[in-house]
């Protein structure tokens, strides 16, 4: 058995659920390779694996078969050098927001000391906006404001890997904006190693340097796609030709993972010209 080059890797990953009906095969011969310090984002048609895989990589979980390796090293069960993110950002209400983001530390075996990790607290929460609010209740901020400090929590012990369960699903189109600029200003001051599970094709596209497309349950890599937008990535770079393009492939990928289009090497229909914006004169306004 050799051991692994890359950050996290899945060998052949099958994975089946026992239920009282019967085994229910989610995953099927799945490989992944994300290198370290890179970004990888996951999408796929609801329900095709994609919470298991992630179960999977954080060892939560022990896949029926094939191997997990995370920084050259068989996955057997829960790594602390493993930092999580879910939709959900469940803070405690009975703790601030400082000792929320501290909470890992009460868990996860560190080197840091308790005045280290504060200061270190302090900073995440300066950098993703939110000093001022280290002593508030999390019930006294926002939605977005929760993720934020969300993130904070899950990095603070310097994780190796971090991994996201759809972490800004449930946030305004604005606000998830905002956190995914917040995401590369994170990763420029610390890199690490993200794998990302969403359901929005954008976020991906700006936030990856690669996207795997899973198949319908159960799933494999039905298609990887390297992003080649440069790095100091801006929203504006999701309206360049090449960004339209890689999302229109990403689409086409998911209908056929879905079922709904027939062929996975089908030709995307050709794109139409970019229409010429059109002037119309407002009744009354000096033209
Ligand atoms: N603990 C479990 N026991 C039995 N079946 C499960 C369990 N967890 C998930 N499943 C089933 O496995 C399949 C995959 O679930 P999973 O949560 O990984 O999907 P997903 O891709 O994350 O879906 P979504 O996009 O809706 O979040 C689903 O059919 C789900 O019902
Ligand atoms: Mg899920």
């Amino acid at each position: 058995m050799t051991t692994s080059p890359y950050m996290i890797e899945l060998r052949e990953v099958s994975h089946a659920y026992r239920t009282k009906a019967g085994d229910l095969p989610v995953l099927d011969d799945l490989s992944l390779k994300i290198p370290e310090n890179s970004f990888c984002a996951v999408v796929g048609p609801s329900g095709c694996g994609k919470s298991t895989l992630t179960r999977l990589v954080s060892g939560l979980m022990k896949p029926s078969e094939g191997q997990v390796w995370l920084h050259s090293q068989l996955v057997t069960s829960p790594r602390p050098t493993v930092g999580m993110a879910f939709q959900n950002p469940v803070l405690l209400e009975w703790r601030t927001i400082l000792e929320n983001v501290l909470l890992p530390m009460e868990i996860v075996k560190s080197t840091m000391s308790r005045a280290e990790a504060e200061k270190r607290a302090r900073h995440l929460l300066e950098l993703v906006g939110l000093s001022g609010f280290e002593d508030k209740r999390p019930s006294e901020l926002s939605g977005g404001m929760r993720q934020r400090a969300s993130l904070c929590r899950s990095i603070i012990h310097k994780p190796d890997v971090l991994i996201l369960d759809e972490p800004f699903g449930a946030l305004d189109a604005f606000t998830r904006e905002d956190l995914w600029c917040t995401m590369h200003d994170l990763r420029e001051e610390e890199p690490c190693t993200c794998l990302l599970i969403t359901h929005d094709l954008r976020e991906s596209v700006f936030l990856a340097d690669q996207v795997v497309v899973l198949s319908g349950r159960p799933a494999h890599a039905q298609y990887v796609l390297d992003v080649d937008i440069p790095a100091k990535r801006k929203l504006d770079d999701l309206y360049t030709p090449r960004a339209v393009e890689m999302l229109a492939t990403l689409r086409h990928q998911i209908q056929v993972a879905q079922g709904r289009a027939a062929d996975a090497d089908a030709p995307l229909a050709q794109h139409a010209p970019p229409a010429k914006p059109v002037r119309r004169p407002i009744p009354g306004a000096m033209q």
